[in-house]
């Protein structure tokens, strides 16, 4: 079965990304493509690297033009998937790329987005691990998948396996990023001019601001197993990113204490064996530790993990690529997984080098 798709946001970064993968993709084939402002004028004309789509037109983004797809996916701004998600009720499959259906708590959501409150839908981070599971287990069959932010899904896959294997204490979480512009979209924004990045690092949302925090939180009080607090108000986590000068990449180094009487060999075995028979989730060596350049195009994150005794914390450094396993990949892993199609169809475990 071929399926037909729509893409919406489709000029944009994660659009962008979403559509380069599919092109690919055996099982798909690519029939709509819309945005917003730039609604009339030939895809290539914002994505000029997809050639292969050098046919397709960007289209208005309206529920009609959505609707009579197999499967939509959403790459808008947060807020504005809403409306498309509840005019897409018979639409088999939609995946949205925002955060308008990511988090679980009403609260959470006014707290760090504010504007109406939508439900959430399954999140699209299979490799999770879920009350002694992993996430892909609940996104077979799904039907409303929402892919995950980029940074979010960096650190709770950093921390997961230890929060679930209770040898870190997840009261005292620091995560520092080192995160690249197109991040924050394709829109023009004066922080985000060369001018402002080239040559610098630039500190953004410092100190409990960033809208990725409450997602952290929810994802690693679902990695924990029942009778831990389900809203995970012991999970605290000092979060801060730096925009650094690369155009795509995430390099989080996230911190947290070791519990008491756990052994170096307990702290290891928790990471191997949540990944170790991943394919796309990849723990290195002891002593290893990954560069955002070695996953670069790829649908890879890369851990390594160092125990510091004299801190008396474990080190966990994460690298991915935003817009491939922090979105665009993540949103066609979960597809696959949602049809029943092989999980690694039309994805790339290598990068691009150098
Ligand atoms: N960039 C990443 O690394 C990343 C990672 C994870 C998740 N995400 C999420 O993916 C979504 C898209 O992000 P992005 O980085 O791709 O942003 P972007 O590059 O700024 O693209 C935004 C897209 O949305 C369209 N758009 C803007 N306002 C709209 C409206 N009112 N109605 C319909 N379409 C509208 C734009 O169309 P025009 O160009 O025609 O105006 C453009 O195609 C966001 O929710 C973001 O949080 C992004």
């Amino acid at each position: 079965m071929t399926y037909s798709v729509a893409v919406s946001g489709a000029s944009g970064y994660a659009g962008g990304e979403i559509l380069r993968l599919l092109a690919a993709h055996p099982d798909v084939e690519i029939r709509t493509v819309t945005a917003h402002s730039n609604a009339g004028q030939p895809l290539v004309a914002h994505q000029p690297h997809l050639r292969s789509l050098a046919h397709l037109t960007l289209q208005d983004t309206t529920p009609e033009i959505l609707a009579g797809h197999d499967i939509v996916f959403l790459a808008l701004p947060h807020g504005q998937s809403g409306q498309y998600t509840d005019a897409l009720g018979d639409t088999p499959l939609v995946i949205d790329a925002g955060a308008d259906h990511r988090l679980t708590s009403s609260a959470a959501w006014d707290a760090f987005y504010g504007g109406d409150f939508h439900q959430p839908w399954t999140y699209g981070v299979p490799e999770l691990l879920v009350g002694g599971a992993k996430q892909r287990e609940h996104l077979r069959g799904a039907t409303r998948i929402a892919a995950p932010g980029c940074n979010a899904s960096t650190v709770s896959l950093s921390l997961a396996p230890g929060v679930a294997a209770g040898v870190i204490d997840p009261s005292d979480i620091v995560s520092v990023l080192a995160v690249g512009p197109s991040g924050a979209g394709k829109s023009l924004k004066t922080n985000l001019l060369a001018s402002e990045i080239l040559g610098s690092a630039n500190p953004y949302a410092v100190g409990g601001t960033h809208r990725h925090i409450p997602e952290i939180r929810q994802a690693l009080a679902a990695a924990r197993t029942a009778g831990a607090d389900p809203d995970g108000a012991d999970i605290r986590i000092s979060f801060t990113p730096v925009l650094v000068p690369m155009s795509r990449g995430i390099l989080a180094t996230s911190t947290a204490p070791i519990v008491e009487g756990v052994s170096d060999a307990d702290i290891r075995r928790a990471w191997e064996s949540a990944y170790g028979e991943e394919t796309f989730v990849q723990l290195l060596p002891a002593g290893d530790f990954p560069r955002t350049a070695d996953v670069l195009g790829a649908n890879t994150a890369l851990v390594g993990l160092a125990i510091d005794r004299a801190a008396n914390r474990v080190t966990v450094v994460t690298a991915v690529d935003n817009l491939v396993k922090g979105t665009a990949g993540a949103a066609v892993q979960s597809m696959n997984i949602a049809l029943g199609l092989p999980e690694t169809r039309a994805l790339s475990v290598n990068g691009v080098a150098p």
